[in-house]
């Protein structure tokens, strides 16, 4: 019997990965891996909830692999695979999408959100995309599920469909919690403190990504936006900007908020600026240069992506033939 936790996590390859996802979701990924039975997914069929370059999608999926790599997982001790290559989850999203309530669904704020962003396309899937995730973490019987604040609500939906589904069948799935930083859960846009840093931000100056070269990284820092007092001080209600600056230097430098304000005491917040996109050029650098070396190594990554797919079918394939049973279908 397999005594480790279960970890189960993904990222949607709809955008670059931004320095977002990687403090709020890949830092904790990384912590975890060592010690945890760890899945973690690139979830293209989540990706195309919102159109995609079909073109641009499948290089996006492949630089995300590197990236995971180069972001210290180990293929050999993680499961690292893409969505679509293990079909399990679209049919225990089928089966769940029948256990899931209209109502539940219709209160999701990224439904809300992405419905507004993309009034055109407001297809069924975007509506059950939660749907989706939920069987993405049910199938391997997570007990923990890594990610950013955004997302702790998809994740109690999670557990409610996973519990109304026990309710009738018993003790089919295990029933997750969300694995929530306590500094770096919600990384706000550089230029709009008072929203998130999102792959698919409009404003490229509000965001940091993975794979932006240091010249970049210092251009956007030097224009964060601020405030008109000038005290590095931490208050994300009165002072968004610095708030959210210091939470990323605390992580990329590893000082408290107290050592912060001490360290910038009478300075002026060019000099802390420059030392917080110096503390993230160093912070990703390494992660960059693995990955480019990473992605001319086309073969390995195919190796990895489809060991890792075959280790989750298994995997999945244990959870989904017990629901099937459960609900009823004759067995094959
Ligand atoms: P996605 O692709 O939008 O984001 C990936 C992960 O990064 C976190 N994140 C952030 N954390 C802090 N600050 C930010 N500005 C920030 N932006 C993104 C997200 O919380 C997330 O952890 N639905 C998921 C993908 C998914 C998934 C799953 C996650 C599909 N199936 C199963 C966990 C388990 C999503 O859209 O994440």
């Amino acid at each position: 019997m397999d005594e480790k936790k279960t970890i189960f996590s993904g990222i949607q390859p709809s955008g670059e990965l931004t320095l977002g996802s990687y403090l709020g979701a890949i830092k904790n990924w990384v912590t975890l891996s060592e010690e945890f039975n760890c899945y973690y997914c690139i979830v293209d069929m989540h990706a195309i909830t919102v159109r995609q370059d079909p073109a641009e999608l499948r290089k996006r999926t492949l630089e995300q692999l590197a990236q995971y790599i180069a972001c210290g997982l180990d293929p050999k001790k993680n499961t690292i695979f893409i969505q679509s290559h293990v079909s399990a989850h679209a049919e225990l999203a089928w089966v769940l999408n029948c256990y899931a309530m209209f109502g539940e669904l219709s209160r999701m704020t990224q439904f809300k959100d992405k419905s507004a962003k993309n009034a055109d396309n407001i297809n069924a899937g975007l509506f059950t995309y939660p749907v989706l995730m939920a069987a993405d973490i049910l199938l391997y019987q997570a007990d923990l599920v890594p990610v950013g604040e955004d997302q702790k609500q998809h994740v109690e939906l999670t557990r409610d469909v996973a519990q109304r589904f026990n309710g009738i069948y018993g003790e089919v799935f295990k029933i997750p919690e969300p694995y929530i930083p306590k500094v770096g859960a919600r990384i706000m846009s550089l230029t709009s403190p008072e929203s998130k840093m999102s792959k698919s931000d409009k404003d490229p100056g509000g965001c940091i990504y993975l794979m932006q070269r240091p010249e970049d990284i210092m251009r956007s820092f030097k224009r964060a936006v601020t405030d008109s007092e000038t005290v590095v001080r931490y208050d994300p209600e009165n002072k968004p900007g610095i708030s959210n600056l210091m939470t990323i230097y605390s992580i990329a430098a590893n000082k408290s908020f107290a050592e912060i304000e001490g360290e910038f005491a009478g300075k002026g917040y060019g000099d802390f600026k420059l030392a917080v996109g110096e503390s993230v050029v160093e912070l990703l650098r390494p992660i960059r240069e693995e990955a480019e070396r990473l992605l001319k190594e086309k073969a390995y990554l195919e190796s990895v992506y489809k060991e890792g797919a075959e280790r989750a079918s298994r995997s999945a394939a244990r959870t989904l033939r017990k629901v099937y049973k459960k609900v009823g279908f004759v067995g094959r």
